[in-house]
């Protein structure tokens, strides 16, 4: 039996999705742990590539059991959508399972998060517009009572817990927002459709968690977003509403911090970012387009170019020690492949100070100058090795440098999208 998490180490988009799917064809039991549909989780097979933004990225493996926990938020919408779609492909859908627990996205929280994003005007957050920080904020105000999957099996309490959330919600759409006031009965009719797609999958998620634990499964715990994306951790206010790290992993399914065997955090071998918020080493230039067009860098999820630059190894260290590294998986190293040479950030200059952590205060952040350490490329195409011997040397001295900038082995080497090009090392 193990437990094992997969945190992005850096601001998303890492290929969670990808290692997630690789350690799923050994496990019994997926689980995500927090977000919702502001993620969009790759999962690439032979042909076929998979979008998954709510269902754990363990679905297309047929007998491993699949688990939204507690601390996730669902828009029944997407899930109907995501599920119906994955059915049409030939993918079961029998083993997920929905905690009744999850708070429900509804169509209010998804405005709300546009009218805020548009009223902070240049000083947005660039939010997926999901609704993510809406329906995170009513779990947290507890009352009214929001929707819970729970209500979901039962029209009449979903019909009250709208009408409870409405009462309050159009006064402010009217009263702050200028907008037109919402009416439960269409809502509640809407919601109720998709509800009869994913009914049959909610339950008491918390318990069959402790039943898998106890019968000694083999369980990933998945998460979406980053680690500098973490509503107390990361780069706040550009930060999603949920815990991203590895921590979160516990407060969200459940499991306890002790259960945990392993937490690998997975790292491009670059840096991106998607919507606004510091980045110490963006290249917002023709070496950061160079690296976008490689890396296909254009969000899953809302289509956005994404801000790309080299690796930031102050991130990446920093990232090592909130979530409890035990591994790296390094992602997307083939994308470096054209480069003459390659540079890693290994200190930031603030101040006439070198500092080797990332600082929590925003406005020493936002003062970051990157230290760079620049080293020869290896110019040639990684996408057909398989074993970690056959890399090139520079690649092997890039891989080094960056165990030894966060102290912790990198077990997984990702040189493709696709499920084969993996080359995996033993922990040492
Ligand atoms: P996630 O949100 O962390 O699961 O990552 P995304 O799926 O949003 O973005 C990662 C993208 O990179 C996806 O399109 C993956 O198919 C792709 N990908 C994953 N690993 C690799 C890799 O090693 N090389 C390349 N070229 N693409 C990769
Ligand atoms: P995956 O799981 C990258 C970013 C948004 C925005 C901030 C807050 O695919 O890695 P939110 O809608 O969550 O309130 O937006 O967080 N963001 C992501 N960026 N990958 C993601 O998910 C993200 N989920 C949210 O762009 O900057
Ligand atoms: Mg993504």
């Amino acid at each position: 039996m193990a437990v094992r998490v997969v945190v992005g180490a850096q601001w998303g988009d890492e290929g969670k999705g990808k290692i997630t799917d690789l350690l799923a064809e050994q496990a019994d039991v997926v689980i995500r742990y927090q977000g919702g549909n502001n993620a969009g989780h790759t999962v690439v097979v032979g042909e076929d590539s998979y979008k998954l933004h709510l269902i754990p990225s363990g679905i297309l493996h047929p007998n491993t059991l699949c688990i939204m926990a507690d601390g996730t938020v669902i828009d029944p919408e997407c899930l109907a959508t995501e599920y119906d779609s994955l059915v049409t492909r030939g993918v079961s859908c029998e083993n997920l399972r929905v905690s009744g627990n999850a708070h429900v996205i509804m169509p209010y929280h998804r405005l709300l998060d546009e009218l805020q994003e548009e009223a902070r005007g240049a000083g947005s957050i660039g939010t997926t517009r999901r609704g993510i920080g809406p329906v995170y904020t009513d779990k947290t105000a507890r009352k009214p009572l929001p929707v819970r999957m729970w209500d979901l099996l039962d029209k009449d309490m979903l019909r009250q817990r709208v009408e409870g959330q409405l009462a309050q919600k159009n006064v402010i759409l009217e009263a702050v927002y200028g907008a037109e006031v919402l009416r439960a009965d269409e809502m509640v009719e809407e919601v109720w459709r998709y509800a009869q797609i994913i009914q049959r999958h909610i339950c008491d998620a918390r318990a069959l968690v402790f039943e898998q634990l106890q019968a000694g499964a083999d369980i990933v715990l998945e998460g979406a977003q980053g680690t500098f994306l973490d509503l107390d951790y990361g780069t706040y206010p550009f930060v999603t509403s949920s815990h991203t790290v590895a921590g979160g992993a516990c407060l969200g399914t459940g499991v306890g911090p002790t259960m945990v065997d392993s937490v690998i955090i997975v790292s491009k071998a670059y840096s991106t970012r998607v919507g606004a918020g510091p980045f110490p080493t963006e290249e917002d230039n023709e070496t950061g387009d160079r690296i976008r067009e490689r890396g296909c860098e254009y969000g899953t999820t809302t289509g956005r170019p994404r801000r790309c630059g080299w690796l930031d190894g102050v991130a990446l260290r920093t990232s090592a020690n909130i979530n409890g590294a035990t591994e790296i998986a390094l992602t997307l190293l083939d994308v470096l492949d054209a480069f003459e040479t390659v540079k890693i950030c290994t200190g930031y200059e603030i101040g006439g100070t070198t500092h080797g952590m990332m600082p929590a205060r925003p406005e020493l952040l936002a003062e970051a100058r990157p230290i760079f350490e620049e080293l020869p490329g290896w110019e040639c195409d990684l996408g057909g090795i398989a074993a970690y011997e056959d890399l090139p040397r520079p690649t092997r001295d890039y891989i080094a440098l960056i165990e030894e900038i966060a102290a912790t082995p990198v077990t997984m080497v990702s040189v493709g999208a696709s499920r084969e090009q993996t080359i995996r090392r033993d922990v040492p």
